[in-house]
């Protein structure tokens, strides 16, 4: 089975390259695509060491002029994961923007979508989120979390990523 995995920019990024472990032991072909926020919390070098293929950013590779055909990605795909799902990208989503690769291959993708939300606890309750959150839920996607607990910002409440074994159990009963 082949998994796009969408990670952006939240503290809890380094946890994408765990869920990306536990996919790749499960038999998941992972092609991960990094927002550049999600390139401030992780690096495509962890990720593509993990998932053994490269890591994507951009529309196109900047060296050789290259695209990164989001189109032919996102049929590839037999789910699509997006752990953890920042604020912003959720917002986008729920919307329609497009100005990274993740997001365009988000509207391209014709497979299962699923998104585990991270954030702080007053950004989760925010009106304008819950409202984007919902958006998602009505356009058929699956929203994993986000959980109760100790946050980064010390606070302790909604907002915690998923735990990644959690997360691809969750996948693996979702495809069974
Ligand atoms: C230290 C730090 C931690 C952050 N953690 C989160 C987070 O957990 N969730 C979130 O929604 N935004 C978080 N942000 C804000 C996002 O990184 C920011 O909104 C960014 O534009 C998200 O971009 P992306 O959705 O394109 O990846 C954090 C910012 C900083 C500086």
């Amino acid at each position: 089975m082949k998994i796009l995995l969408g990670v952006t920019g939240s503290i809890s990024g380094y946890k994408s390259a765990v869920i990306t472990r536990f996919l790749v032991k499960n038999g998941w072909e992972v092609q991960v695509v990094l927002t550049k926020g999600g390139a401030q919390f992780i690096t495509p070098l962890s990720l593509s060491t993990v998932s053994k293929n490269a890591v994507l950013t951009e529309f196109y590779d900047p060296k050789t002029g290259e695209w990164n055909n989001h189109v032919h990605l996102a049929h590839w795909a037999d789910v699509m994961l997006i752990a953890p799902a920042s604020a912003n990208t959720i917002a986008k989503l729920a919307n329609g923007f497009c100005d990274e690769l993740l997001h365009a291959l988000y509207l391209s993708a014709v497979c299962p979508k699923i998104v585990a939300p991270a954030m702080d606890h007053d950004m989760w309750h925010h009106a304008s989120v819950q409202r984007n959150v919902k958006q998602l839920l009505a356009d058929g996607v699956h929203i994993i979390g986000p959980e109760k607990g100790e946050l980064a910002s010390g606070i302790n409440g909604d907002g915690r990523l998923a735990e990644p074994d959690a997360i691809v159990s969750f996948i693996q009963q979702f495809v069974s």
